[in-house]
């Protein structure tokens, strides 16, 4: 059995930079699988499809060929073959992913491709279902957290960061829409698995988060 370890969380828990970094010291692999709807709601875009047309998004969905790549322990995401990786992080594309992946048809597509994924090596899995639903029997869950203030501070300094001056308030208005989103869609919604261990890292630094993480982790596989 693969060594498999779950981290979900809402907006802005840092979870991609964080299970980058956890997965870095543990020498495994990280599937960011955010990015692969991400993927799919970029085609949709692309497509000039509303991404509340469950019908035609589940039509995009079945035609769309999503991969995943890896290049020096770097997740590349694939669309149709092109590497999308950087322009799935646009405030359109994060928007419209939350809405793509409401539709019951796409989260089963996505989760037999995240299983499959799963099943071929060790790795850390980040997203809002992976605790309930992609690694449901995983021994190693994590549900990471901060308050949405937080959350939205240190999403507006990042996006300073490369150049985006959108106010505070308008990032935490988005980031809390969002989270409403995946947290009352109907379909496996974002929620903190029974077996779950929370971690809120509101008051805590990246590397203490990143400590915390590899002691749950040394817990149940005696391994960081
Ligand atoms: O983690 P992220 O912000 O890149 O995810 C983008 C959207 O994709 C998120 O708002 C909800 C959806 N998502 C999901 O429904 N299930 C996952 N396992 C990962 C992401």
């Amino acid at each position: 059995m693969p060594m498999n370890i779950a981290i979900d969380g809402p907006v802005g828990a840092g979870k991609s930079s964080i299970a980058d970094a956890v997965a870095k010291r543990l020498n495994i692999l990280h599937l960011d699988t955010g990015a692969m709807y991400r993927a799919l709601a970029l085609y949709v875009l692309r497509s000039g499809v509303d991404p509340a047309d469950e019908a035609a998004v589940c039509a995009c969905s079945d035609r769309a060929e999503i991969a995943v790549r890896y290049q020096d322990g770097m997740q590349h995401t694939l669309l149709f073959g092109e590497d999308v990786s950087a322009c799935i992080r646009t405030g359109e594309v994060s928007q419209a992913a939350s809405t793509v992946s409401k539709w019951p048809a796409v989260r089963r597509r996505m989760v037999q491709a995240q299983q499959a994924l799963a099943q071929q090596s060790d790795m850390l899995i980040d997203g809002r279902d992976i605790g309930t639903v992609v690694l449901a029997d995983s021994p190693c869950k994590i549900f990471l957290t901060a308050t949405a203030e937080e959350r939205a501070r240190r999403r507006y300094l990042q996006n300073l960061e490369k150049g985006d001056s959108t106010p505070y308030e308008t990032v935490l208005a988005e980031l809390n829409a969002r989270d409403a989103q995946d947290m009352t869609r109907k379909t496996d919604p974002l929620r903190q698995a029974e077996d779950a261990v929370l971690v809120d890292s509101t008051n805590m630094t990246p590397e203490q988060v990143v400590e915390a993480i590899l002691s749950i982790v040394e817990a149940v596989y005696g391994k960081r």
